[in-house]
């Protein structure tokens, strides 16, 4: 075992790299060879340890196993020009993570400690991310309510977990979304805007009804009118009306996500005139008859940028115009691309170069 100042290392024996076409990957089913693993007990963390990735014993007693207590964030590596690794704004999601976890009665992670941890285990994983276009290597930590206890209150231990996977796109073409107006993702008060593992869950049966009837996702609107936009599925939404960026104001029940964070950024640096607001739903399908809705795209951090080009509105779907024709996102894209892969500038300072 190798000991690092912060972490106890111990390196798999048979790195599994070489079984894995790397160039050509899924999303989320390719794991890399170690995770980071940390547990909160006696109200502090104990020291991490990178271990050969693998399964976890957990006690059926587990508190999270019962009442929910999980939270979890997605971030991505880049290859860069030069053979090193750069992250992609990991501050952003590492203090994302924390508010997630205040709202969960979950503890803080120290935010240098995370950052060193991300770092070590993409040093000793460094060959498994990968290099093709439109790939890079998915992080995922994670936290849930590890304390053997029946009863419902705040855990008092806890497991911090990060693992990554070398991964293709999340979508592997365009989306249609069906705007929802009967299933309620987050409603004010609750937990929309944390990455609370059970947001995810509770948002399965409605997606998987909008896929028997055709759809890719949802489109999410307000629990208490079904009358504003909210975010998609695995996304926040952004639209293209008259030439205008426009994306739902975030809140309570929206998700600050980093990407839709730096596209809008990106959009601003290159001029676009950008708004967040509420968007009705009355307001979307009108733009989209009339063809004032130009372009409209998923944005996150599994999904990058993903093409929605068609909306299910209660009467009927509106068709987008064909996406080949559109010139924004593409813009925004190769924006935000070049600047995660390290070809071009990066004025913003969201490169983390390992
Ligand atoms: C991400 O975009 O990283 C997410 O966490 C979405 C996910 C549910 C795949």
């Amino acid at each position: 075992m190798m000991t690092t100042t912060l972490f106890d290392i111990q390196r798999t024996k048979t790195s599994r790299i070489t079984e894995v076409d790397i160039e050509n990957l899924p999303f989320g089913s390719v794991f890399s060879d170690h995770q980071f693993m940390m547990e909160f007990e006696n109200g502090k963390w104990n020291t991490g340890v990178i271990e050969p990735y693998g399964d976890m014993r957990l006690s059926p007693a587990a508190m999270v196993l019962h009442y929910g207590q999980a939270i979890f964030e997605g971030m991505k590596a880049f290859r860069q020009p030069d053979g090193g690794i750069a992250l992609f704004r990991p501050q952003d999601n590492i203090r994302r993570f924390n508010v997630s976890g205040e709202r969960m009665c979950m503890p803080k992670v120290d935010e240098e400690t995370f950052m060193e941890a991300l770092k070590e285990l993409l040093k000793l994983d460094s060959q498994w991310v990968p290099n093709a276009e439109g790939s890079s290597l998915y992080i995922r930590p994670f936290m849930f309510a590890s304390e053997v206890h029946v009863g419902v209150r705040p855990s008092a231990q806890y497991r911090f977990v990060i693992f990554t996977c070398p991964v293709g796109p999340y979508y592997k073409g365009n989306v249609r979304v069906k705007v929802e107006t009967e299933y309620t993702r987050a409603a004010p008060g609750g937990t929309g805007f944390a990455k609370a593992a059970g947001n995810y869950g509770a948002a399965l049966r409605p997606t998987e009804l909008a896929k028997a009837q055709g759809y890719d996702q949802i489109l999410w609107t307000d629990a208490v009118e079904h009358k504003y936009i909210e975010e998609s599925g695995t996304m926040n939404a952004v639209f293209v009306m008259d030439g205008k960026l426009v994306s739902p104001a975030l809140g309570d029940t929206v998700l600050n996500g980093v990407t839709r964070a730096s596209i809008l950024k990106l959009a601003r640096h290159f001029g676009l005139e950008v708004e967040e607001r509420r968007i009705g739903v009355s307001e979307l399908k009108a733009a989209a008859e009339s063809g004032a809705l130009q372009e409209a795209f998923g944005v996150g951090t599994a999904a990058t940028m993903t093409a929605i080009e068609a909306i299910g509105f209660v009467g009927g779907d509106v068709e987008l115009p064909p996406v080949e024709g559109w010139t924004i996102m593409p813009k925004l894209a190769k924006g935000l691309d070049d600047i995660r892969r390290g070809r071009a500038e990066d004025p913003f300072g969201w490169r983390i170069v390992l």
